[in-house]
C-alpha cells in the first residue's frame, strides 16, 4: 500500500536526518531541527484516529444520511460535514446518473449553492476537490492531504459535479452532441439533488474552469430559462481560463507568439527559431488580428475563424510548433502551467502536467477501491483525471471539432447571463499556456452584452492582495523567519464593465484556485457579492 511505504522511508528520514542535524552546530542546525521536530509531530498525529461528532450538521437527515461521508482513506483529520454519492438524471432511470461531491460553508450557514465543474470535456471536478478548491487538499509532489484556509467553502457551500455523463464517476453512455442537451441533463439532475437535500430558494451561482467555460454559461443559461426562483435562482457565474470563444484559435494561435516572446526565459528557445516563429506571426495573419482587436473599444465584430480545423494549415500551427520546440528544451514543459521545470511530480490524480503519469507503486486515488467506497462512488467505474472517450458524440463537428455543434458562448448564452445577473467574472492565468490570456481577452472584445461590443477601456486597475500566508507562515515561523511572507500585493488587473468582471492572474497557471488560491479566494468573494471591488 502507497501510504505505508511513505510513511516508513518519512520515518527513515527523519532518523537519519536527527543524526546529520545533531552534528551540526550553531544557526543552520538549529534551522534543520526544528522542521524535523514537525516532521515528527505529524508522523504521530496521523496514527492518532480522529474521532468526530455529526450533532450540527446542516444537511443531515434520512434521506442525506447514504451520502455522508464518515471519513476519506489517508485523511487523518476530521473531514467535517461532506456528502458524495451519484444522484440520476432522470428520477426512474438510475442507470444514468452524475457524481457529486458537496461541502458546506464553514461557520455561519448561508442559503446559497456554488457549482463547481472542471472541463476537458470529459475531466472529472474531483480534480478541483482535491487541488484548487476543497476543504482539504493534496496537491502534486506533497506528502499527504492537508487542510486549505484558502478553501472555496470558508465562504459558501459548494458542490462539486462529474458531468456530462462519461465524465469521472458519473454513469451511462455519452449521447451528446451539444451543450444544450448536457444543460437539460444537468438541470434535472440539480432539482433532484436539491430535493434530496432538502433546498429551496437558494442563490444559485455557477463556477468553472477550461471548457466549463463552455458548461457553466449553457448551464447557466439554461436555468434562467426555467423560469423557477425555487430551484434556480442564478445569482452569478465564474470561468477561469475558459473555452468562451473560437478558442482555437483566437484564444490559442493568435497570441502564441506575443506569449513565447513576453516569457522568454521559461522557454529558452534560440534566435533562429524566435525569428521564425515571428516570421509566421506575420505571415499567418496573428499580428493584425491583434492590431485590430486587442484593443478598447473594439472597432467592430471578429470574422469567423480563417480555417477550418480539419484543414488547419499546419505552417500556422505556431502553437504546435513551440511547444514541440519547449518540450526538448524542458521534458518537464507543462503547458498548464509553463513556469514547471523536472521533475514531474506524482500526483494523486494521475495527471500532474499536460502529462498522464503515475510512478511505480503509486495509485491513482480516487480509483482505489477503499476510497471509492468511503465516497459511495460506483465500484466498476475506472476513474480517470479526463476521460478516454469523447464526452461528446459528434465526431469533430462544432465549431472547434469537438463533436459538441453548439455556438461560442460568447455568441450568445454568455451575453445572456450576464444581462440577467450582472456579476460574471472571467479570468486568466498568466501562465497558462492552453488558454491565453490575451486571448480570452480578444475573445471578450467580440462580444456583445448590456448594448456595447466589447470592454470600452482598456483593463488596468491593479489587484492587491492583503490576505497573508496562512499556509507556510507556521514553516517561515520555525525557520526564525516570521512574517516575511506577507501579504502578496499586486497579483493582477481587475476590470468591471456592464455586469461583467475580467481577472487577469499575475503568476497562475490554468488551475487558478490551485496555483493563486488567494486571487482565487477574492475572486470568489466579489461573485458573492460579499464586496465590489477586489
Ligand atoms: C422514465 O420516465 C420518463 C418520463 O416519464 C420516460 O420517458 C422514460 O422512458 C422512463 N425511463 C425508464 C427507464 O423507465
Ligand atoms: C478560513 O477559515 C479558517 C477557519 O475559520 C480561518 O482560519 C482562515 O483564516 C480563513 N481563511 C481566510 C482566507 O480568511
Ligand atoms: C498582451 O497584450 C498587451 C497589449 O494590450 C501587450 O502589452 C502584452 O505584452 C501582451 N501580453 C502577452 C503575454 O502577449
Ligand atoms: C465574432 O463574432 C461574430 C458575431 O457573433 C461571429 O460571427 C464571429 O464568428 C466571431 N468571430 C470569432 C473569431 O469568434
Ligand atoms: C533552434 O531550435 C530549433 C527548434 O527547437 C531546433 O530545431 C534547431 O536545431 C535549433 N538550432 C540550433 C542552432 O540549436
Ligand atoms: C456497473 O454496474 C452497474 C450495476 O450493476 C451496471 O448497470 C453498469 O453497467 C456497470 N458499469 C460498467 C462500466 O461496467
Ligand atoms: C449586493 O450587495 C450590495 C451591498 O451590500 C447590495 O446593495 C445589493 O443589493 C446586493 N445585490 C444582490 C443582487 O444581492
Amino acid at each position: 500500500m502507497l501510504i505505508k511505504s511513505l510513511l516508513t522511508s518519512a520515518l527513515l528520514a527523519f532518523s537519519l536526518g536527527e543524526s546529520v542535524a545533531a552534528s551540526k552546530h550553531g544557526h543552520f542546525g538549529q534551522l534543520a531541527r526544528l522542521p524535523q521536530e514537525r516532521a515528527k509531530k505529524t508522523v504521530e498525529a496521523q496514527r492518532k484516529k480522529v474521532s468526530r461528532s455529526t450533532k450540527n450538521f446542516e444537511y443531515l437527515s434520512k434521506k442525506t444520511k447514504p451520502y455522508l461521508v464518515d471519513h476519506l482513506p489517508e485523511v487523518n483529520f476530521d473531514i467535517g460535514e461532506m456528502y458524495s454519492g451519484s444522484v440520476p438524471i432522470e428520477k426512474n432511470d438510475t442507470s444514468r446518473s452524475l457524481f457529486f461531491i458537496f461541502q458546506p460553508k464553514l461557520g455561519e450557514p448561508v442559503d446559497e449553492i456554488t457549482i463547481w465543474l472542471n472541463g476537458g470535456p470529459g475531466c472529472s471536478s474531483m480534480e478541483a476537490f482535491i487541488q484548487e478548491n476543497g476543504r482539504f487538499l493534496w496537491q502534486p509532489g506533497t506528502f499527504a492531504p492537508v487542510e486549505t484556509p484558502y478553501s472555496w467553502v470558508n465562504l459558501t457551500n459548494v458542490l462539486w459535479v462529474d458531468q456530462p455523463v462519461g465524465t469521472g464517476f458519473s454513469t451511462g453512455t455519452p449521447v451528446a452532441t451539444s451543450e444544450e442537451e448536457i444543460a437539460q441533463e444537468f438541470v434535472k439532475f440539480f432539482k433532484n439533488w436539491q430535493e434530496i437535500f432538502g433546498i429551496k430558494n437558494y442563490k444559485i451561482y455557477v463556477t468553472g474552469e477550461s471548457y466549463a467555460g463552455r458548461y457553466v454559461p449553457y448551464i447557466s443559461a439554461a436555468f434562467l430559462d426555467e423560469k423557477n426562483k425555487e430551484h434556480f435562482d442564478l445569482h452569478g457565474a465564474l470561468v477561469y481560463d475558459p473555452c468562451i470563444g473560437q478558442f482555437d484559435y483566437v484564444q490559442e494561435q493568435v497570441p502564441t507568439v506575443p506569449f513565447v516572446k513576453e516569457n522568454a526565459n521559461l522557454f529558452n528557445l534560440n534566435d533562429t527559431f524566435m525569428a521564425e516563429l515571428e516570421h509566421l506571426h506575420k505571415k499567418c495573419g496573428y499580428a493584425d488580428w491583434i492590431d485590430e482587436y486587442l484593443t478598447f473599444p473594439p472597432p467592430k465584430h471578429q470574422p469567423p475563424k480563417p480555417y477550418a480545423l480539419t484543414s488547419l494549415d499546419e505552417e500556422c500551427d505556431v502553437f504546435d510548433l513551440a511547444i514541440n520546440a519547449v518540450s526538448a528544451v524542458n521534458p518537464c514543459f507543462d503547458v498548464y502551467e509553463i513556469n514547471l521545470q523536472c521533475p514531474i511530480l506524482w500526483d494523486v490524480t494521475g495527471f500532474p502536467t499536460s502529462l498522464v503519469y503515475t510512478p511505480e507503486g503509486a495509485q491513482v486515488y480516487f480509483d482505489r477501491p477503499d476510497v471509492k467506497r468511503a465516497l459511495h462512488a460506483p465500484s466498476n467505474i475506472t476513474w480517470v483525471e479526463c476521460s478516454n472517450n469523447p464526452v461528446f458524440v459528434g465526431g469533430d463537428s462544432g465549431p472547434e471539432g469537438e463533436g459538441d455543434t453548439s455556438a461560442n458562448p460568447i455568441e450568445k448564452v454568455l451575453p445572456q447571463v450576464i444581462e440577467a445577473t450582472n456579476r460574471v467574472l472571467i479570468g486568466n492565468g498568466d501562465f497558462d499556456m492552453i488558454i491565453i490570456t490575451n486571448g480570452t481577452l480578444m475573445a471578450i472584445q467580440n462580444m456583445t452584452w448590456n448594448g456595447h461590443l466589447g470592454f470600452q477601456k482598456k483593463p488596468e486597475t491593479p489587484i492587491d492582495i492583503k490576505i497573508p500566508d496562512l499556509v507556510y507562515a507556521s514553516v517561515y515561523a520555525e525557520n526564525g523567519e516570521a512574517g516575511i511572507d506577507g501579504a502578496q500585493g499586486i497579483m493582477g488587473i481587475q476590470h468591471y464593465e456592464r455586469g461583467l468582471m475580467w481577472v487577469e492572474t499575475f503568476q497562475s497557471g490554468h488551475m487558478q484556485p490551485q496555483f493563486q488560491p488567494r486571487s482565487s479566494y477574492r475572486h470568489l468573494e466579489w461573485l458573492l457579492n460579499r464586496t465590489q471591488t477586489i
